[in-house]
């Protein structure tokens, strides 16, 4: 069984060039910002565009939402906003749940901080909350983001056919996802 009162913690969880804050208005500003970036809009196929009001509205609401959790990516050390991530659609009876992670500016790419970041939550999925499975969709140009993901232990399970279209151009998406024995196998390595 889960433990739903990990998610109800809004937990920091440290790392060694990240930590993993709940999110919240504090980090309204650069969330905004990142929501302006046009080439992570198109690697996570975001479409839309929140106004600043709805921006800090969704940061100052997360801590509150119990169902999920919701976590700014702080670079360490400096304490700079890099990004935020989140484990959505948790399925208690299932004992799953969804992924999803954004850097903010592709300047932050390529570094480590996403991979660490990953591990870093996936670590608490499994050993806090006790997930058995954490999923995910990822557009299949993304190749960055399906390395990070199979080196956490997450394997392709599916593709959904022409999933996104940007700019006139459509694009699958994969399914991925990670068992718990998978992630700990992969942390092994
Ligand atoms: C996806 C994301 C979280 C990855 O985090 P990151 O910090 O940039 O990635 P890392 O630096 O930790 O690792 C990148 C890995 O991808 C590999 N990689 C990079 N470009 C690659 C390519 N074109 N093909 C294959 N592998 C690639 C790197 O070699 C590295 O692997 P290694 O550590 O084994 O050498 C981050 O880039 C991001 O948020 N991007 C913008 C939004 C996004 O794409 N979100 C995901 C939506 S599903």
């Amino acid at each position: 069984m889960i433990d739903l009162s990990a998610l109800r913690d809004n937990p920091t969880l440290a790392g060694s060039r990240v930590n993993l804050v709940p999110l919240s208005a504090a980090h309204a500003d650069d969330f905004f910002e990142s929501t302006r970036d046009d080439e992570i809009r198109r690697l996570t196929g975001t479409h839309r565009r929140p106004d600043y009001d709805e921006v800090c509205d969704w940061c100052a609401t997360r801590a509150d939402q119990f169902d999920r959790l919701d976590l700014a990516i702080i670079e360490e050390p400096g304490g700079r906003f890099v990004g935020e991530l989140a484990l959505t659609e948790v399925d208690a009876d299932n004992e799953s749940a969804a992924y999803r992670i954004a850097l903010s500016a592709i300047e932050f790419t390529g570094q480590g901080l996403g991979k660490e970041a990953t591990r870093l939550v996936l670590d608490y999925a499994f050993n806090h909350i006790r997930l058995h499975r954490v999923w995910l969709s990822v557009y299949a140009f993304n190749m960055r983001a399906i390395a990070v993901y199979r080196s956490c232990g997450f394997s392709v399970e599916g593709r959904m056919r022409d999933a996104l279209l940007w700019d006139g151009r459509r694009h699958d998406a994969l399914v991925m996802a990670v068992l718990e024995s998978d992630f700990r196998r992969a942390a092994a390595d």
